[in-house]
């Protein structure tokens, strides 16, 4: 129209010209067959139990996250493993913005790590970090943490979804342009909100959350985004006063102080990667005067739980609409197999009908008419139960589906008996 509709200003209306119809140059594309990208390129960090969880080492220019609540050990695991591929002559970098250089380096040497291999800086500044690294090369870069970096040209302070974003942005064009592995920290709440990681969860390439168990000193390290591995593999480790230490045996470490003569629990052989954990699933059930009961649940999708309930009530005339529900995972772990759905039940009627279930392992998924089905990898639970001496045992057999009411029977727990 060559003027503004609106005002009839011809002014704001520029021709662009050239600039507009000038052709963006090509991609470049390559065969399938061609793509193929080496697997050497895969690096293990010299610690097991992190490697297990990252499906073997991790690749040259991926971008790792690394979530968790403040104080759970995300520096202290990124020193431990950078002073563990500073012993396989890796080298690294750590832009440490949140601590001090002197505070990093007491730390390192109260978990002796000394090695000239790991470099630190204290800058805050993305572009500054961006342009040492790609004048020191190191094989790992840790920015500790996200939201505490940023860029000049964004007014906001750090810590803010656009400088998050933005920070976030050129570290990863760093690695994908020069081959250096790059770890995030980023803070997250109890609720999971704070703006930094979960916006970051996309861009990435890997997205680990380090978790910790309020009663014990017990973390886990779970990987939620893996692009070149498994993901739901969960390592565990001990928060000790030398640093984080693998725990070799967690079937073992949880059941040391299960009292399995008490109602409300029940063991669950979780499968999680190659390996089989036992891990003990706890309900309580009391009675309240509140209008409306609570349902509080750790370490399991609160929907899951809310359904087995709701089944409960329905398919085994098990009332307890007016009652609290206490349900915990034990260690820390969490749950998300829907085969988790049996022992919850369980121990959920094992504490309301006050009947102790007496080293019971259960596993099955529950249907809402009421069906337990059975679930995957049958024999590598049944190995890890044998392994721990628990013959006692419900389950739908491969293939099979069982009545939820038989197998609360089964279990000792018939209200009419
Ligand atoms: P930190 O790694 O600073 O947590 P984050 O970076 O996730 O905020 O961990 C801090 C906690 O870990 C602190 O409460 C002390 C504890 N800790 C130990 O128990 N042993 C140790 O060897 C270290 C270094 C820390
Ligand atoms: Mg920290």
């Amino acid at each position: 129209m060559g003027f503004c509709p609106q005002c009839g200003n011809p002014d704001p209306l520029i021709e662009m010209g050239d600039r507009v119809s000038k052709r963006a140059k090509p991609a470049e594309s390559v065969p399938l067959s061609r793509a193929v990208s080496d697997e050497a390129d895969r690096i293990t960090t010299g610690w097991r139990e992190v490697d297990r969880v990252l499906g073997g080492g991790t690749v040259r220019g991926s971008v790792l996250l690394l979530g968790g609540e403040p104080g759970v050990g995300k520096s202290t695991l990124l020193l431990q493993l950078a002073g563990a591929m500073a012993q396989q002559d890796s080298t690294v970098l750590i832009a440490s913005a949140e601590e001090s250089i002197q505070q990093v380096a007491l730390r390192a040497s109260r978990l002796g790590i000394d090695s000239d291999l790991v470099e630190l800086t204290a800058d805050d500044d993305v572009d500054a970090i961006v342009a040492v690294a790609q004048r020191a090369r190191p094989d790992l870069l840790v920015i500790d943490s996200i939201q505490s970096v940023g860029v000049p040209e964004i007014p906001s302070a750090p810590g803010g979804v656009a400088q998050v974003r933005e920070s976030a942005a050129r570290l990863i064009r760093l690695a994908k342009t020069t081959g250096i592995i790059v770890v995030l920290v980023g803070h997250v709440t109890k609720d999971g909100g704070l703006a930094g990681p979960k916006i970051l969860e996309h861009m990435v390439d890997v997205v680990l959350y380090l978790e910790g168990d309020p009663d014990r000193g017990f973390r886990v390290l779970r990987s939620i985004k893996n692009r070149f591995g498994a993901t739901h593999i969960s390592g565990m480790f001990d928060m000790r006063s030398d640093g984080l230490v693998e725990v070799d045996d967690p079937s073992k470490v949880f059941l040391q102080g299960w009292e399995s003569d008490v109602p409300g629990t029940v063991v669950f052989p979780a499968v999680e990667g190659r390996r089989s954990v036992l891990v003990e699933v706890q309900a309580l059930v009391t009675p309240t005067n509140q209008p409306l009961p609570r349902r509080s649940i750790r370490g399991l999708e609160t929907a899951r739980v809310n359904q087995v309930i709701a089944v409960l009530q329905r398919h085994a005339d098990l009332q307890i609409q007016d009652k609290e529900v206490y349900v915990n995972v034990v260690g820390g772990w969490r749950l998300d197999e829907p085969g988790s759905d049996l022992p919850t039940a369980l121990a959920i009627a094992s504490s309301a009908l006050d009947v102790p279930l007496r080293r019971l392992a259960a596993w099955g998924e529950i249907g809402l008419a009421g069906e337990v089905r059975s679930i995957p990898f049958e024999a590598r639970r049944l190995e890890e139960l044998n392994r721990m001496g628990l013959d006692n045992r419900i389950a739908p057999g491969a293939g099979e589906s069982l009545r939820l009411v038989d197998a609360l029977g089964r279990a000792g727990l018939r209200q009419d008996d």
